[in-house]
């Protein structure tokens, strides 16, 4: 807060109401100004940028009413105090409408006028304040659309934009949804995006990955038990179920949960209620489900891994997220976002990217999806020179160019004749897209040779099962 003195202006053509107040008012502390016309009073208040005016109305050059006006726009915020004679009571409260503060008439008691001075200037500060407030809400608000703008999922490609209508239009219900995509693919992302853009986004939501947890232990985490219902139980536990209240259940992974557990689970959906492990008390479910799986879900099926009657009951609104190597324009914005995200994690100044590096992020075929680009981005983000992602950042496997004349023509020869062909066969992998059969074809050898070349040079665990491989 400034500590400056409170300035004041007042406007009065006479002089000894003028040398009065300005003796009563300094003596208080104020910064005092006179002025004896309206126009000199509009001068000095220009000049000066007065906290309180105090006007006479009864001037000799203007009508007081007139300056009053002037006064307030030049500054809403200006605490005007109207100085009048007793006769122009009519004009005093006209004084009001136009935003005066307070009248006081003359002859005015010194009381009363540092009474009102004080509640002017009190009301001065409100207002500043309300300014202030309003200005820093302004701020946080676009702070806040940013840091949003920042960590919204990337939805550019056009399968991914008609995922982003879908969830506009379903998120909002409280049907269950079924997400299902290769590991990596962004499963969890859009499950926590049915909940933000869902009227349950104010309530929690509560993720169980059935895979990380044995059996029995899902079961007590999704239900929550009572003190004593096993031994170990030695409180109360109130279990996801309870937890996602109002909000929404994310299983993951769903499809690795015990097919009994999935028998009962079903019964939950299809009762809203269910009872504690070792409790006698019925609890009212009230949550919506989300779940996921990386499995191809005929195969879950069929191999009884995903119970069919839970799966008709999931798959109201069945979500197939594409991998990433069939939705290659979302990459450029992927790694822009990437780049940004990780150099400000670690503090380095954001690299740009060469157009070789990012023509090859946007050729491999991404066996990991999403996560293995963001994996990617990272280490090229750290190892960056110059301020430059280039080739040399990027991993063995995307040093190879996708083109198929990597395979026979400028392969570096410097390096030992096994360097040369585990290059040819990832180029082959590349440019096949991870199609081992089409691999084969490419480098002119036969399938089992190339499988032995793969485990030889420890290839196949960096590229993954390619499903056009079966
Ligand atoms: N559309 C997107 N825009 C930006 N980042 C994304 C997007 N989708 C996924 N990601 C990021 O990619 C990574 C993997 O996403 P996520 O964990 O949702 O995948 P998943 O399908 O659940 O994988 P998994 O099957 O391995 O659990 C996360 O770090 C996530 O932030
Ligand atoms: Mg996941």
């Amino acid at each position: 807060m400034s500590v400056a003195p409170v300035k004041v202006l007042v406007i009065d053509d006479e002089r000894p109401v003028l040398m009065t107040l300005e003796a009563l008012l300094q003596r208080r502390g104020f910064a005092v100004q006179t002025a004896g016309s309206g126009a000199a009073g509009m001068q000095a208040f220009r000049r000066s940028k007065p906290d309180v005016v105090l006007l006479d109305l009864g001037l000799p050059d203007a009508d007081g009413l007139d300056v009053l006006r002037e006064l307030r726009a030049e500054d809403a915020h200006v605490q005007v105090l109207i100085l009048t004679a007793n006769d122009s009571l009519a004009n005093a409260t006209q004084s009001i409408k136009l935003g005066a503060f307070h009248f006081i008439s003359k002859p005015y008691a010194a009381e009363e006028l540092l009474s009102l001075m004080g509640r002017a200037l009190e009301q001065r500060s409100l207002q500043r304040e309300t300014l202030v407030l309003r200005e820093e809400r302004a701020y946080l608000s676009k702070r806040l659309a940013e840091v949003e703008e920042r960590s919204k999922p990337i939805f550019q490609s056009r399968p991914m934009r008609q995922i982003d209508d879908l969830l506009d239009r379903l998120a909002p219900t409280d049907a269950n949804v079924l997400l299902l995509g290769e590991s990596g693919v962004g499963k969890e992302v859009l499950a926590a995006q049915v909940h933000s853009r869902s009227r349950r986004n104010a309530a929690p939501f509560i993720k169980l990955n059935c895979a990380a947890f044995p059996a029995n232990m899902i079961e007590a985490e999704l239900f929550g038990y009572v003190r004593g219902a096993f031994t170990g139980a030695v409180i109360d536990f109130p279990g996801m179920l309870s937890e996602a209240k109002s909000g929404t259940l994310f299983l993951d992974e769903i499809a690795e949960m015990p097919p009994e557990l999935q028998a009962r689970f079903l019964r939950v959906l299809q009762e809203r209620e269910y009872r504690p492990l070792g409790s006698t008390r019925v609890v009212k479910a009230d949550f919506r489900l989300v779940a996921a799986t990386n499995r191809p879900v005929a195969e879950a099926l069929r191999s009884g891994a995903l119970r069919q009657d839970l799966y008709y009951r999931l798959n109201t609104f069945q979500i197939e997220i594409p991998p990433l190597r069939e939705r290659r324009e979302d990459i450029p914005a992927l790694v822009k976002r990437f780049v940004a995200q990780f150099s400000e994690r670690h503090g380095l100044t954001s690299p740009s990217v060469s157009p070789e590096a990012l023509e090859r992020l946007h050729a491999y075929h991404w066996p990991g999806n999403i996560r293995e680009l963001q994996n990617t981005v990272e280490y090229a983000v750290i190892l960056a020179e110059s301020n430059m992602i280039g080739l040399k950042q990027l991993p063995a496997e995307l040093q190879v160019s996708p083109a198929l004349r990597v395979a026979v023509g400028p392969i570096d020869h410097s390096g030992s004749l096994e360097a040369t062909e585990r290059q040819a066969i990832l180029a082959a992998l590349t440019e096949s897209r991870g199609n081992k059969k089409r691999a084969a074809e490419v480098l002119g050898i036969q399938r089992p040779t190339l499988y032995a070349k793969l485990r030889k040079y420890g290839i196949r665990n960096q590229l993954g099962k390619s499903s056009e491989d079966a």
